[in-house]
């Protein structure tokens, strides 16, 4: 039996004002294809803003899709592409929707591939592997594997879709041993541009498994991520709230567990956070300790554990409900601005790229539901090795020891207020990497999934990367279906 589709239908408002670079042709193409769609299977009608589905940014809430299909399995993505292709119907592609720019995953006027209903888990008999529906978030994939006392490379926040996430890198507790998410993919199944399916890895398809290790969506719509199940039951995990003049000794240690004998336990990992509260006019700072056994107060956070702190949720507890309360402190709805920079660790820096922030917040302070915050961590030696292995990746990312990535996260109510904050993010950005030139610690590797829209993550791939990526991409889809000029336009393109 074919399964059903799920169509799901909205209003089509004027495309004037909803689609000012798409054409009006593209847009009745659009129709046809959801009508198309439509027919030949079940759907109910919702708006896109309303009904089961998560989207976390308001720019990307408040745009109208022609229509929304929720596909079951591969098949369904391929035949819904095929339609779309023959309507020349521009689309997105969501997982779990928390990329921040119209037509990233939620299409401005055409339609949305919804992969929610894509949630198999398939462990493998000898546990050591696991395959994943690319509609999972993370905290549906760390349930099903719970079960089995399993996990996999996954993120700290519930509601992130195991495709961005995957597809992009993949920061998570189990980096300092395995790397980053994508280097623990051994196979994709992919649906390609020209709608026909794929089985990639090492073998069938060497260039495209490279390329899919961090170079988004250029390369068609991935349905399922073969990834590696790691043991683990209860694990060490929480945050500790301290008042923001403790971010001298909070630097230094988190410099010491980034190079120091305290990264040498790879059940360690670790990310904090400095933030300004507008409330109270005030700064946050808070540390978030990972420790992938269950042992409380374990040996790497002695001397973090005895700086006085104002709150602790550390516990030994499951991921999915240590998700669950990453994910209620960086709710859905507000406008977000995400940016990012790379640096040779350095409590120096760290500091710096702080008083930066605070410098140019001092304008923009009073603008309603501002909420800027600073989550820096390290990129473990680990995931720098584990991407050169296996003939590399796309993200190319050499370097001799860690690094430490920092997000930028700004959020704020109000779309008059976007310049303002593109500003804010911009200058912070530009003042920021001058900083790291200057202390002689720049790396020009950028972490896709922080990358704000202004910023060339490819270009920080590294110029042999990017033409190697350039070429894959014309080669797997000569239409250009996935390029900025194509059907699939939305997020960081290569072409
Ligand atoms: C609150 C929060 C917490 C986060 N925590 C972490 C963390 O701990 N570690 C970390 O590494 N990152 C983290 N991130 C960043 C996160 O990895 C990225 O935002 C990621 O891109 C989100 O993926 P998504 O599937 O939810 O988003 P979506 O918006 O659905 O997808 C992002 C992009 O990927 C494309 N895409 C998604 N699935 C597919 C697919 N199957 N085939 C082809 N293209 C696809 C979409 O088209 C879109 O362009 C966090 C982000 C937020 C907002
Ligand atoms: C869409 O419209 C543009 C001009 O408005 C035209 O050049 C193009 O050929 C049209 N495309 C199709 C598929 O009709
Ligand atoms: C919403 O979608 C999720 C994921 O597909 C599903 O598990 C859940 O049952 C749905 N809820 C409703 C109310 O339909
Ligand atoms: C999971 O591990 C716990 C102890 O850590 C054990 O009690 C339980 O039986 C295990 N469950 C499975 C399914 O292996
Ligand atoms: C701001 O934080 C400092 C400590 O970092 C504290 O002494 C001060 O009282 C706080 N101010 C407000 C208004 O909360
Ligand atoms: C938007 O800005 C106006 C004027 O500054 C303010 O009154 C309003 O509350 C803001 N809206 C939201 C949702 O914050
Ligand atoms: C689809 O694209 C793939 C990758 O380029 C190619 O190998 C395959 O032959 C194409 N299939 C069809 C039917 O065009």
């Amino acid at each position: 039996m074919k399964p059903a589709l799920f169509v799901i239908l909205s209003v089509l408002l004027p495309a004037s004002a909803l689609v000012p670079r798409q054409e009006t042709n593209s847009t009745s193409g659009c129709v046809q294809a959801c009508s198309r769609l439509a027919r030949n299977s079940e759907y109910t009608t919702h708006s896109p803003g309303n009904g089961n589905f998560s989207v976390w940014d308001a720019k990307q809430q408040n745009v109208r899709s022609a229509c929304r299909v929720e596909p079951r399995s591969t098949e369904d993505v391929s035949t819904t592409l095929s339609v779309l292709l023959d309507t020349s119907c521009h689309f997105a592609v969501k997982s779990g929707g928390h990329a921040q720019n119209p037509d990233d995953s939620v299409s401005v006027g055409g339609v949305t591939i919804d992969l929610q209903r894509m949630r198999a888990t398939e462990v493998f008999p000898d546990q050591t592997r696991v395959k994943l529906g690319a509609g999972h978030n993370l905290h549906s994939a760390y349930e099903d594997l719970e079960r089995y006392n399993l996990t996999t490379l996954g993120g700290r926040a519930a509601s992130v879709g195991l495709g961005g996430y995957t597809l992009g890198g993949g920061l998570s507790h189990l980096s300092p041993v395995y790397g980053l998410a994508k280097d623990n993919v051994f196979e994709y199944e992919i649906v390609l541009p020209n709608a026909t399916v794929a089985t990639v890895n090492e073998h069938t398809n060497p260039d495209l498994y490279f390329a899919l290790r961090g170079g988004m969506n250029n390369f068609g719509i991935v349905t399922h991520f073969t990834m590696r199940a790691v043991r683990q039951a209860q694990f060490y995990s929480g945050q500790k709230s301290y008042s923001a003049d403790k971010r001298d000794i909070i630097a230094d240690i988190a410099y010491e567990l980034t190079t120091g004998s305290g990264k040498s336990d790879t059940s360690m990992s670790f990310y904090y956070d400095f933030g300004y509260d507008q409330e109270t006019d005030n700064y946050t700072l808070s540390f978030t300790q990972e420790y992938s056994r269950p042992i409380l107060n374990p040996r790497p956070f002695y001397r973090l554990n005895r700086v006085p702190s104002e709150s602790s949720t550390l516990r030994i507890d499951w991921s999915t409900s240590f998700s669950r309360e990453v994910d209620s402190a960086t709710p859905p709805g507000g406008r977000n601005l995400f940016a990012t920079v790379s640096y040779y660790p350095s409590s120096d820096l760290d500091r710096q790229i702080q008083d930066i922030m605070i410098e140019e917040l001092q304008y923009v302070k009073k603008t309603p539901g501002f909420l800027p915050n600073l989550v820096i961590q390290p990129l473990y030696e680990a995931s720098i090795r584990a991407s050169k292995e296996r003939g590399g990746s796309a993200a190319g990312l050499h370097a001799d020891g860690p690094l430490t990535v920092v997000l930028l996260t700004t959020l704020w109510n109000n779309a008059s207020d976007d310049d303002a904050m593109n500003n804010f993010v911009n200058n912070w950005v530009e003042k920021s990497t001058a900083a790291t030139k200057d202390a002689g610690k720049h790396h020009p590797w950028m972490y896709i999934n922080y990358a704000g829209k202004e910023q060339d993550p490819y270009g920080g791939y590294g110029e042999g990367n990017l033409q190697r990526l350039r070429r894959i991409q014309s080669s797997v889809d000569p239409d250009g279906v996935f390029t900025s000029k194509g059907l699939c336009r939305g997020f960081f393109k290569l072409l």
